[in-house]
């Protein structure tokens, strides 16, 4: 079972690499399907590759990759049992946000992630990721705070690139990834949480 559930996560990295949906292919060396083990227990979703990402073609190498390590090794996360990606794979030229269209394109691919990995928590890092699943939200309000939808756990949180400009949110990182690690050990209850009707929401993502 998790054999073929790995076979299958591994034809979606393939059709990523291959992808020419939106026009960010033309420009990447890379495209950045996602990272880890079909199994993992927690997702991490961030917004899009940078430029260590795609001269790799591996998520979160860069700058912010080393403090979001820094801060699942502190919350005592192993990385290689996680699953890491993003709302969209390829690198948007200067790293600007990601526009409608591109993440619409790529969609496809992140709800094909989260459904065939169906882990126990997605935790979103910044609000590109967040507004896939609350896109009324804001991200200074609910960071921190797990939501319980059917069988899956929301984690909102900052971006750690965030971070890295602003370092007063480092401390705000560091204790929501603690507050991550209550969760998984059972002393932290995930609120649950009401699909809002008037929203359009949660294909998963
Ligand atoms: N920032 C992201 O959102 N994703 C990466 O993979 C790297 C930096």
């Amino acid at each position: 079972m998790e054999l073929a559930k790995a076979q299958i996560l591994k034809t979606i990295h393939e059709e990523v690499r291959r992808c020419e949906r939106c026009p960010l292919h033309q420009g990447r060396t890379h495209a950045v399907p996602g990272d880890g083990p079909a199994d993992a227990e927690i997702i991490f979703i961030g917004e899009a590759p940078g430029f260590h990402e795609d001269q790799q073609g591996v998520p979160f190498v860069g700058a912010a990759g080393k403090l979001l390590n820094k801060l699942l090794e502190q919350a005592g996360i192993d990385r290689r049992k996680v699953y890491i990606t993003n709302v969209i794979k390829c690198r948007p030229p200067g790293n600007r946000d990601p526009q409608p269209d591109e993440v619409a394109a790529c969609k496809d691919y992140l709800t094909r992630q989260v459904e065939l990995i169906h882990p126990q928590v997605i935790v979103t890092l910044g609000r590109h990721s967040m507004a896939r699943a609350f896109p009324g939200d804001k991200i200074s309000l609910i960071h921190g705070q797990p939501r319980q939808i059917n069988d899956l756990i929301y984690f909102p949180m900052y971006h750690p690139a965030a971070a890295l400009h602003q370092p007063s949110l480092r401390g705000t990182l560091a204790e929501d990834f603690r507050k991550l690690r209550e969760l998984l050990d059972g002393n932290l209850q995930a609120e649950e949480y009401q699909v809002q009707p008037d929203v359009e929401q949660l294909s998963l993502f």
